[in-house]
């Protein structure tokens, strides 16, 4: 056991710390319309570091970050998504669900998947994968793999955002053809695809509200 690093602040400091991040929380958006303006690749590479510090069943850190920058490949995985998105549009996806997503105005297009410089796909790991002994393939169980990434994920839209960088947490439906042009082992499975990058000059949003923290929050005291 180590001793616990931990600053304990004032309580003054505490609530700055706490509404200033709130602040800037509030001004996330997710972003559709991206600037071919290139990224440093430190800033994601800084934002993927602050994502592994996440909390993860039993620490397997079950989690991959792939960051594609590679035109030809983002070219690919453009032409997959669209085909897979257009089955959904047009066929696949019920009623109900266009209706939740007519709003956001979203359709099968999605030029941003080579416009924005970088991509981000994230695998999961349902379980570990090495080798043993004369090759022998060694699986390991993972615990808790959808709650584990999905706080990595979080960690690094909210990393990437204040870093100053927009991003879109995008699932084309299904995201099979992730693994395939990625290449990745059979352990790996896509999880999300997170372009980033700068808006475009004119991105716009879609005027959506955030449900008020009456209706979200219980206290039981
Ligand atoms: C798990 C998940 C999947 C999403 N998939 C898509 C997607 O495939 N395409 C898209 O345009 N937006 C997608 N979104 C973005 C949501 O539509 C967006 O977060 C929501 O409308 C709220 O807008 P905001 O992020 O600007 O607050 C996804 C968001 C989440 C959390």
């Amino acid at each position: 056991m180590d001793p616990l690093r931990f600053a304990r602040l004032a309580a003054e400091e505490q609530l700055r710390q706490a509404s200033g991040f709130f602040q800037v929380m509030s001004t996330r958006r997710t972003v559709r319309s991206f600037s071919p303006e290139p990224v440093p690749f430190g800033l994601i590479e800084t934002a993927i570091k602050a994502a592994t510090t996440a909390p993860s069943g039993a620490n397997q850190q079950p989690w991959r970050f792939v960051v594609v920058s590679n035109p030809e490949v983002k070219r690919q995985i453009r032409e997959a998504a669209e085909a897979e998105e257009k089955e959904f549009y047009q066929r696949r996806a019920p009623r109900e669900w266009l209706e939740a997503l007519q709003p956001l105005g979203t359709d099968w297009h999605k030029p941003f998947l080579e416009i924005a410089p970088y991509l981000i796909v994230i695998f999961r790991l349902d379980y570990g994968l090495s080798r043993g002994a004369e090759g022998k393939e060694i699986k390991t169980k993972h615990y808790y793999v959808m709650e584990s990434v999905g706080i990595a994920a979080g960690i690094l839209l909210t990393a990437l955002h204040m870093a100053g960088l927009a991003t879109l947490t995008h699932t084309p439906s299904p995201m099979g053809f992730l693994s395939k042009i990625l290449n990745r082992p059979k352990n790996e499975k896509p999880y999300l695809l997170i372009p980033v990058g700068y808006p475009s000059a004119d991105a716009a949003v879609p005027r959506i509200t955030k449900k008020p923290l009456s209706e979200v929050l219980e206290v039981v005291s």
